[in-house]
């Protein structure tokens, strides 16, 4: 039997586009080459895509450098294609540029954090090429991406979450004292202060005061038009549950608890990413696995992340995030990320579930989501087309009911 062809894009412009490559090349070395090809298919800061074997090497993006076998290429948006093309430039002065087929993906393993990929904009432009893949839908992947929708939707479910508020940049560089006072008058201190749509902590900081709120607002807002504000909790304990599956096959893993350093007071970048080197990426944060909480704690966690997951109709694997507050025994749902750090490899690691199979399991769902969609029907006709005459006939109005 031939060998899926499985593409695993990343990169992408976006604040975590580092994060993105450390994650990819992890799981693009458990991939299991007796049933896959992998095709890497990097997306570059300035949006060109390339495909070539040297991007399985972590080097290859200090500097990088599109040479030595690295190609630009474009992914053929024909419905069910999969083709990634090299244009070529045509010879000689009358020569016509043409197109080379550089590889053919059967199933794509989007490993994206933050904007343009794990926010239903590469998912949107799969779905439109008919190609699997393997995270969240458009719809879900969105949701989950916006810090202040997400609020929204989870209170909306009667979920747990802080209570927040958020603004425009439009409206805090016309009036910034009302926004601070606002906040005050809202939440009180402490807060924490984030861009609608980062993650990685990027942009994300605390405020004790009017002093340091103006500076975490300036901040938030140098990454987007929209902050949330959300009321603080001191040093709760950070629990995440990660989630695989698909439709009615759900399943939650064992729940980590992260610990942060001394005298730090939450997981900023750099106690994400760079305590032990970076070079793993979310796995090499510091955590205890599974978390030293009491069984109903992890019970309840485990099924409002499985809830969660059905409800953003998740597909593949996702991480869910709580804080828990030991004072008062509130648990908040943090956050959903729908393409977590390192894809969460090391909670299904301690469920006992190999990367490769882990990666086989997420394939899987991918090929049997797109196998439903394609089966659904899609040809409904009317014969409105055939029965409308031009040039305002009865029908040609084109009302929609
Ligand atoms: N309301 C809060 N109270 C206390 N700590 C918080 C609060 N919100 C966020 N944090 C801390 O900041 C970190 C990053 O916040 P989060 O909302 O998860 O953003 P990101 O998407 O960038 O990871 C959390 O993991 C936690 O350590
Ligand atoms: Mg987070």
């Amino acid at each position: 039997m031939s060998k899926v062809q499985l593409g695993v894009i990343y990169g992408s412009r976006s604040c975590e586009r580092e994060v993105a490559i450390i994650s990819a090349v992890q799981l693009m070395r458990h991939v299991d080459r007796e049933k896959y090809d992998v095709i890497p298919v990097y997306i570059a800061e300035d949006g060109t895509w390339y495909t070539g074997s040297r991007l399985l090497n972590i080097a290859t993006y200090i500097n990088f450098v599109p040479d030595g076998g690295i190609i630009p290429v474009e992914l053929d948006l024909h419905a069910g294609s999969g083709a990634l093309l090299k244009r070529e430039a045509g010879k000689g002065p009358f020569g016509r540029p043409s197109e080379r087929l550089a590889a053919r993906l059967d199933v794509c393993v989007i490993v994206m954090h933050g904007l343009h990929g794990e926010d239903g904009t590469l998912q949107g432009l799969l779905e439109l090429a008919n190609l699997p893949y393997t995270s969240t839908g458009v719809a879900g992947s969105a949701i989950g991406m916006d810090k202040i929708m997400m609020k929204q939707f989870f209170r909306g479910a009667d979920l747990p979450v802080l209570p927040g508020t958020w603004y425009t940049h439009t409206r805090y560089l016309r009036e910034p004292e009302q926004v601070m006072a606002d906040v005050r008058e809202k939440l009180g201190f402490p807060v924490f202060v984030k861009p609608a749509n980062l993650g990685s902590s990027i942009g994300v900081s605390r405020a004790d005061d009017m002093a340091s709120l103006r500076d975490a607002l300036d901040l938030a807002f140098s990454y987007d038009r929209r902050v949330l504000v959300e009321k603080g909790l001191d040093k709760p304990t950070e629990l995440n549950c990660s989630v695989l599956g698909y439709d009615e096959e759900v399943t939650a893993s064992p729940i980590e608890m992260p610990i942060t350093s001394e005298g730090e007071s939450y997981l900023d970048f750099h106690e994400k990413y760079l305590r032990q080197g970076g070079s793993k990426g979310m796995a090499s944060l510091q955590r205890q696995v599974p978390a030293p909480i009491e069984p109903e704690l992890r019970d309840r966690i485990q099924r409002m992340s499985c809830d969660i997951f059905r409800m953003l109709d998740c597909k593949g694997v996702v991480r869910v995030d709580y804080m828990f507050d030991r004072k008062s025994g509130g648990l908040y749902i943090t956050e959903i990320n729908t393409i977590p750090g390192s894809l969460a490899f090391y909670l299904w690691e301690n469920a006992g579930l190999s990367y490769s199979r882990l990666i086989d399991r997420m394939v899987t769902y991918a090929l049997r989501a797109h196998e439903e969609k394609n089966d659904r029907s899609y040809a409904f006709t009317s014969g409105i087309l055939s029965s409308a005459a031009l040039g305002g006939a009865k029908g040609s109005k084109g009302a929609k009911g």
